[in-house]
C-alpha cells in the first residue's frame, strides 16, 4: 500500500519482523538458541527457540547444531552462530560487571529478542528500558506471555524508531537522567544513518551521569561490499534470505569511540577474536573474513 508507514501496516504485530531489519533480530535469537543447546554454551537463553518457533519467517530454522546437516561446517549457523553466542557473552559479562552498586537503570538500544531482563541475574529494582520497533516489541511479548515469563527485574518496552526522537519515548517511560545508567547497542549502530549514530552517541552522553557506561559494536570497514563473497554473508543470503548488506547503511561511519573518548569517557576497543581466545572457543579469523572489522566498544563515564 503506497503510502503508509510500518506501524500502519501491522495488522498482527509482526511487521518489522518478517521482514527488513527486524528479521536480524530473529536471526540473532536462532543463533542463542543453538548456543544455549551446545555442550560447551557460553550464554544460555531459554528463551531464544520459542521466538523462532513462533514466527513464521523462521519456524524451521534450525534451534540445534545437531538440526544442521553440515553442522559447525555451516557458515551461518556454525561460525557465524558462535560469532552470536560469543557477543551474547561478552554483553553479558559487560553489564554485570558494570551494574555495580550505583546502577539502577539499563538502556537496550535496537533491543530486539535480547531476554536478558528475564535471563540475568540482576538488582530486583533495575529497571530495563527495551528499545525498539513497534512490531519487533509486539512480537516479542506475545510470545514471553505465552510462556507466562517473569522478568527478573521492571522491564519496560519503549516502542519507538531509533531515527525518530526516541528521548522523548524515553524519558516519557520513565528514564532518569540523573541516575547512573548502563546502555547497549548490540547489532545495531551500523544499521543507522551515520547522523542517527551520530546522535544516538552524542544523546547517551547527555542522558548519563557519572559512573554510566555503554558498550556497542561498529563495523570498521571503510568498504563493507569488499566482504560481499564472504562465506558469512552469501550463506545468510543464500539460507535465509537476509542480504545483511542490503540491510547495513553503507555511508561513512562516524568515530563512536573516538568521540566519547573526546567527551571524557574512557573507552577500549576489541576484536572478537580476543574474545575466541579467551573463552577458548568462537570465530578466529578466517580469510575473506566478514568478522574482520568487528570491534566491541567498552565505554565507562567517569565519576565527577
Ligand atoms: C541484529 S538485531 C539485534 C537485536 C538485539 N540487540 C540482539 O543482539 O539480540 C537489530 C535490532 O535493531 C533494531 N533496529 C534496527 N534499526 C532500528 C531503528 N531505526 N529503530 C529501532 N530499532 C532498530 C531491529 O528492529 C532489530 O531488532
Amino acid at each position: 500500500m503506497a503510502g503508509t508507514t510500518p506501524q500502519q501496516t501491522d495488522v498482527d504485530g509482526l511487521d518489522g519482523l518478517d521482514g527488513g531489519v527486524g528479521l536480524t533480530a530473529l536471526l540473532v535469537a536462532a543463533a542463542r538458541a543453538i548456543e544455549t543447546h551446545r555442550h560447551d554454551s557460553l550464554a544460555q537463553d531459554v528463551y531464544a527457540e520459542h521466538f523462532v518457533r513462533a514466527a513464521p519467517a523462521s519456524a524451521d530454522w534450525p534451534v540445534r547444531i545437531e538440526q544442521v546437516p553440515d553442522g559447525d561446517d555451516n557458515p551461518l549457523w556454525g561460525r557465524f552462530a558462535r560469532y552470536f553466542g560469543l557477543r551474547t557473552r561478552v554483553l553479558d559479562d559487560f553489564l554485570l560487571r558494570s551494574v555495580g552498586t550505583n546502577v539502577r537503570q539499563v538502556v537496550l538500544l535496537g533491543a530486539g529478542l535480547d531476554t536478558r531482563a528475564f535471563r540475568l541475574d540482576l538488582p530486583s529494582d533495575l529497571v530495563v528500558y527495551e528499545i525498539d520497533r513497534a512490531g519487533v516489541l509486539a512480537f516479542k511479548q506475545r510470545v514471553l506471555t505465552d510462556l507466562s515469563a517473569a522478568p527478573k527485574v521492571k522491564r519496560v518496552a519503549v516502542p519507538v524508531d531509533l531515527r525518530a526522537d526516541w528521548v522523548t519515548a524515553l524519558t516519557t517511560a520513565g528514564f532518569d537522567p540523573d541516575v547512573p545508567s548502563v546502555w547497549l547497542a548490540e547489532g545495531l549502530l551500523f544499521y543507522l544513518p551515520s547522523g542517527a549514530e551520530t546522535y544516538l552517541i552524542d544523546t547517551v552522553d547527555r542522558l548519563t551521569t557519572g559512573d554510566s557506561a555503554l558498550a556497542f559494536e561498529a563495523k570498521l570497514e571503510k568498504d563493507l561490499l569488499a566482504y560481499r563473497d564472504s562465506s558469512i554473508y552469501t550463506a545468510t543470503r543464500e539460507q535465509i534470505g537476509i542480504d545483511l548488506l542490503d540491510l547495513f547503511d553503507r555511508g561513512p561511519r562516524p568515530d563512536s569511540a573516538g568521540d566519547l573518548t573526546a567527551k571524557g569517557w574512557s573507552t577500549s576497543m576489541h576484536t572478537p577474536f580476543d574474545f575466541s581466545r579467551r573463552h577458548g572457543r568462537g570465530p578466529l579469523p578466517e580469510p575473506n573474513d566478514a568478522l574482520e572489522g568487528n570491534r566491541w566498544v567498552f565505554a565507562h563515564k567517569p565519576r565527577r
